[in-house]
């Protein structure tokens, strides 16, 4: 059983969802089946998360290499977002949470888009939990976008190279919307990151757990919120003698998670 500190609850957590495959194989099943039972616990996660009151959780759903799939693998997670668009909507009003999605989403097919377009608009004034959805999704493809963006600025002379800082390059990534990672989960067993949140990640806490995806629970986000509040992070700065240790605080409120 995990213990979390509701205090010092990461900001924005970031989950590469994987094994969905591997849990359908060792079952004698198709990968797909492994990615439906993978949509039951993108919906337990986000259930958990936003009881717990993270702000904002970004999801890997799809990303820009897995189009080179076999197109059947393709087109069965495209038709599953398409009905998980359709079945999650109640869940996502009732609990207030704001529905957002990153990636080169003009390559999803126009009706994926239409449904991902009405429910983001629907959803757009919730301030519950924020649920970003990475679809047709890659960190580098993300940068490249924004190096277009700033050198087309610079031609134009609306701005001037010198001056491109940080911000200005946070400022045209979509995923920098809610903020820096904090913590980066994976499931699966690999220890990647995947083309995921480059940019975004640069300091997150990394946890990986041997979990294929369709088993993940409440219960393991709980057991990796955990661990990250077991890390010191210092941002490439020296431990401050007035910063304990998140290890060895003793935690004002905390909860026994389930
Ligand atoms: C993650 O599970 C889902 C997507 C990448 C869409 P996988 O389909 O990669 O499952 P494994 O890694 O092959 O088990
Ligand atoms: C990462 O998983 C992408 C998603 C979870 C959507 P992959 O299964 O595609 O990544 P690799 O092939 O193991 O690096
Ligand atoms: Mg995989």
């Amino acid at each position: 059983m995990a213990l979390v500190d509701v205090s010092r609850l990461p900001q924005h957590v970031a989950i590469i969802m994987d094994g969905n495959g591997r849990w359908a194989q060792a079952r004698g099943k198709p990968r797909t089946a492994g990615h439906e039972r993978g949509a039951d616990a993108v919906r337990a996660t986000m259930r958990a998360a936003r009881r717990l009151g993270i702000p904002a959780l970004t999801l890997y759903a799809f990303s820009e290499q897995n189009w080179d799939r076999p197109q059947a693998e393709v087109n069965a997670l495209v038709d599953l977002l398409c009905e998980c668009l359709v079945s999650e909507r109640n869940e996502l009003v009732d609990n207030e949470i704001r529905l957002s999605a990153i990636g080169r989403l003009h390559k999803l097919p126009q009706h994926a888009r239409s449904r991902l377009r009405t429910l983001t608009s629907e959803t757009e004034s919730y301030q519950g939990m924020t649920l970003n959805l990475a679809l047709s999704y890659g960190g580098r493809e993300e940068l490249i976008d924004a190096a277009r963006a700033l050198a087309t600025k610079a031609r134009d002379g609306e701005v001037d190279p010198n001056e491109i800082d940080e911000a200005a390059v946070a400022a045209l990534l979509p995923s920098m919307e809610v903020g820096p990672v904090d913590l980066l989960i994976r499931t699966g067993g690999e220890q990647r990151i995947s083309n995921f949140l480059l940019w975004g990640s640069a300091y997150a806490e990394l946890y990986f757990t041997d979990e294929l995806w369709p088993d993940f629970s409440a219960n393991s986000l709980y057991c990796a919120i955990e661990a990250y509040q077991g890390r010191q992070r210092r941002f490439g700065l020296v431990p401050d003698a007035q910063q304990r240790p998140a290890s060895g605080e003793s935690p004002s409120k905390l909860e026994r998670a389930i």
